[in-house]
């Protein structure tokens, strides 16, 4: 079918039948992230936040699989979200006896630390059944206030890796104060891991959201990519110009020209970076597996979560820390009730979930400053993570 209208509407013009899209790269040269739909095992993945998580069982989907979360006292725990006997949710079920979970179908009583049937209410405490199977478990970790859920193998009597692993060390390790929003947006996780890292569209996209106001957006001009300590880190020169576009006229990017002070590149006053250079973080803007971008302001450092819900959905984390305590953390909490919340984890960011909900690659076609995102899928080659399969059964 002819691609462009314009042709279809002269029925003189002949029109070659030709494929339905351009001519275009797919994703071979990066075969483990082109499966990688539902992300990677492996991996502790932030959720929601643990006080969403009360008396009530809270079904979330991660990397594709059901999981409920339940509180059990001061820890929560996880396990899938499905009765071995008929499939209800689990999360339907009803919590009559400490430390388990009841399905509401047929009473089948699971214990929550172990996922053991522990008692078959409706077959009688001397039901064969009880304790001849259970339900998958997961690792349950609460961190900045986050319920971090571990999604890999992990061997009968084996713990899974330390959460502090999946966790950038600046926020293991200092004080701090945070904002943040958890939601489920439309797209696939690459997609939100590519637009976080891709700096084509910070000036562009961006340039109609009010947070631009107030802070500098990272352009693409003369990058370089350096991988330090697991992360991926743009470097950069921002140009300013002023042009002859041929054929569009002259045009400036001086509205949304601003340097960037970095630890190697002081601003005019001869200033680094603060928080940069106090961090030890060697970048404005990095990327991380399993999909952690950090974009680190002179004040504060924002980090974005790519975390996989299922194919066509992700779950953004994004979260706005500072390392102050006192009077100066009060002020920013406030601030970032007050404003930022709405201005930046809101408005702003609600621009990439509209991109990356609409983003239809591949096939694609790339450009200069697609070589952040060449780099990103480059990296998660070299590192050969475990795929998520698309068709997970889970339990028994
Ligand atoms: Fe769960 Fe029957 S479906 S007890």
């Amino acid at each position: 079918a002819p691609r462009s209208r314009g042709a279809a509407a002269r029925p003189t013009t002949p029109v070659e039948p030709g494929p339905p899209v351009q001519e275009g790269t797919d994703w071979s040269a990066w075969p483990t992230y082109n499966s990688a739909e539902l992300g990677f095992r492996n991996y502790w993945y932030p959720t929601i936040w643990a006080h969403q998580v009360q008396q009530k069982p809270v079904p979330i989907t991660l990397a594709g699989e059901r999981i409920v979360l339940i509180r059990d006292g001061d820890t929560v725990r996880g396990l899938h979200d499905r009765c071995p006997h008929r499939g209800v949710p689990l999360s339907l079920g009803r919590r009559q006896f400490p430390g388990t979970i009841s399905c509401a179908y047929h009473g089948w009583t699971f214990g929550l630390e172990t996922g053991r049937l522990d008692a078959v209410i409706t077959d009688g405490p001397d039901s064969p059944i009880c304790g001849k199977l259970s339900v998958a478990t997961y690792p349950v970790e609460e961190r900045l206030g986050l319920l971090w859920v571990y999604i890999g193998d992990v061997e009968p009597g084996e713990e899974p890796p330390p959460v502090e692993r999946d966790i950038p060390t600046e926020l293991t390790e200092n004080t701090l104060v945070l904002g943040g929003r958890s939601e489920v947006r439309d797209g696939n996780w690459r997609f939100g891991a590519e637009n976080g890292f891709d700096e084509g569209h910070a000036k562009y996209l961006h340039n109609t959201a009010l947070w631009r106001l107030f802070k500098v957006m990272p352009t693409w001009n003369k990058t370089r990519i350096v991988e330090k300590d697991g992360w991926l880190i743009r470097v950069q020169d921002e140009l300013h110009y002023e042009a002859e576009f041929p054929g569009v006229g002259t045009f400036t990017n001086k509205r949304w020209w601003k340097r960037v002070p970095l630890p190697d590149h002081p601003d005019k006053n001869g200033d680094a970076n603060p928080v940069i250079a106090a961090m030890d973080i060697p970048g404005f803007v990095s990327v991380r597996m399993p999909g952690l971008l950090r974009v680190a302001y002179p004040k504060f450092i924002h980090y974005e979560w790519y975390v996989p819900v299922d194919a066509d959905h992700v779950r953004y984390v994004q979260l706005m820390v500072r390392f102050e305590t006192g009077a100066t953390a009060l002020a920013f909490k406030a601030k970032y009730l007050s404003a930022f919340r709405w201005l930046f984890h809101g408005q702003f960011t609600r621009q990439d979930a509209w991109m990356v909900n609409v983003t239809d690659a591949p096939p694609e076609r790339l450009y200069r400053p697609d070589l952040s995102i060449n780099a990103w899928r480059r990296h998660v080659e070299k590192l050969q993570p475990v795929v998520q399969p698309t068709e997970r059964r889970v339990g028994h």
